[in-house]
């Protein structure tokens, strides 16, 4: 088993470049799927989410040839699989191979993927879409089963604005006869990132990025182009939090500011400094953090997939904050780790209360998921002594060489093998 060891007590200083955006690439990957032919992708993030998504696509019959770790030319022309495919059960993004699939082939069966440790995760604003857009959809044996002749576009208004939901229905309504909108889309950057790559393919889709998106159904797409994937503001976010809750001076490089607004006005609520410069941040801390109050939101809110990094920052700052976690039902696993190294967290159902404590002592530690494990990561590297990190899986899942870079940040950090 690996384990990752923090010495901390460091203010982290220097400079980190941020990586693809990890959520992007795994909805951009199986579009893919929808053209017949070749494009390449690249600034794909080097992470186990992305490998796991190659090897499905590869299962399907996808030619992938590797032009460095972060560059692959992927090849559609032959697919050769769209159903039983099972690895789709422990890999929850693998549905949007439902949406892409429909799209190509008007044919795919995959296991459906189960609950995971935030909670419930219905696809019924997913399924509501595919239907609305005339497929046929069997829920059996733990199998999701999609089929159709044509797919034609619709009206789709969404209870609820689901990343997951809008991607999968604008990646099903592409290739669609007529015209689809969605109303109350989701607007994260990587919606607009996955409709940016489908137009460079040959894609007609207008508004991604505000509530409603206006897909109107193309006939095949191109290939023969070159993506690059946008920054990802989750870990950008990451090591901002990080320079704040350690009391550093960082620069992070190869992010987009804008996508970032929520996160630097928390920072400059608890008493940071932001200094934005292109496509670099300089951020940095000189005192304790202030309490603050946090409500994560869809985009342009506050990100409930840095509510845990937050909450290490608020674990650590004068006076009593309190979160609202508005997305997920069950985020706040998180918090009995952080109690361990001497933090005062209450949690209850979908909030928390952190009252704030001097400093965060070393512990043995668990990542629930990737997520908290990026929180575990910042508060060994805040805390006194030694902390050890176990559950490495989930934060290999999305961070890009993790313990590198907050190495290069100046961290006494290093991943051991049991
Ligand atoms: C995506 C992100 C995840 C992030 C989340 C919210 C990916 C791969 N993952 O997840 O990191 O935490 O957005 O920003 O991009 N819901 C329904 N029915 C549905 C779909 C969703 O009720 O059909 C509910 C969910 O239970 C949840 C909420 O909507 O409470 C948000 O889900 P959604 O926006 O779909 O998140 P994901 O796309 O799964």
């Amino acid at each position: 088993m690996e384990k990752i060891i923090i010495n901390g007590g460091t203010s982290l200083k220097g400079e980190v470049s941020i990586s693809g955006a990890k959520n992007a690439a795994i909805a951009i990957l199986p579009a893919t799927l929808l053209i017949d032919g070749i494009c390449t992708i690249e600034n794909l993030p080097d992470v186990s989410d992305v490998k796991q998504f190659c090897s499905i696509l590869e299962i399907l019959g996808v030619k992938l040839t590797w032009k460095s770790k972060h560059e692959v030319e992927v090849d559609t022309r032959n697919i050769v699989k769209t159903s039983e495919l099972d690895i789709t059960r422990t890999f929850r993004a693998s549905y949007y191979l439902l949406g892409a699939l429909l799209g190509r082939c008007g044919n795919v069966q995959v296991g459906l993927p189960g609950g995971c440790k935030l909670g419930a995760r219905p696809i019924d604003l997913h399924i509501k879409g595919f239907e609305a857009l005339g497929a046929n959809i069997d829920l059996s044996q733990g199998n999701i089963s999609a089929t159709c002749k044509r797919l034609t576009g619709t009206t789709i208004y969404l209870d609820f604005a689901s990343v997951g939901a809008t991607i999968n229905i604008m990646l099903a309504s592409v290739l669609a006869d007529g015209t689809t909108i969605i109303d109350n889309a989701a607007k994260e950057p990587h919606i607009v990132d996955v409709a940016n790559f489908l137009n460079t393919m040959g894609a007609d889709i207008r508004g991604a990025g505000t509530d409603v998106i206006k897909i109107n159904g193309v006939k095949k797409l191109h290939g023969d182009c070159t993506y690059s994937i946008v920054p990802d503001q989750i870990e950008a976010g990451t090591f901002m939090l990080a320079a704040i809750a350690t009391k550093g001076d960082i620069v992070v490089k190869n992010c987009i500011t804008k996508h970032l607004e929520s996160v630097i006005a928390k920072v400059v609520e608890v008493g940071g400094n932001v200094d934005s410069n292109g496509d670099k941040l300089r951020v940095w801390m000189k005192k304790r953090p202030s309490k603050a109050n946090v409500k994560t939101l869809p985009y342009p809110g506050f990100p409930t997939d840095l509510q845990a990094q937050m909450g290490v920052v608020l674990s650590l700052a004068e006076g009593t904050s309190i979160i609202n976690e508005s997305i997920w039902d069950s985020r706040f696993q998180y918090t009995e780790e952080l109690n361990k190294m001497g933090a005062k967290i209450t949690s209850q159902g979908k909030s928390a209360i952190f009252e704030g404590v001097n400093h965060l002592i070393g512990a043995p530690v668990a990542a629930s998921d990737l997520r908290a494990g990026a929180a575990l990561i910042i508060a060994g590297i805040a805390a006194k002594g030694c902390t050890e990190i176990s559950n490495l899986e989930h934060i290999d899942r999305g961070y890009e060489n993790i313990e590198e870079k907050f190495r290069n940040l100046g961290a006494n950090i290093k991943r051991v093998q049991e």
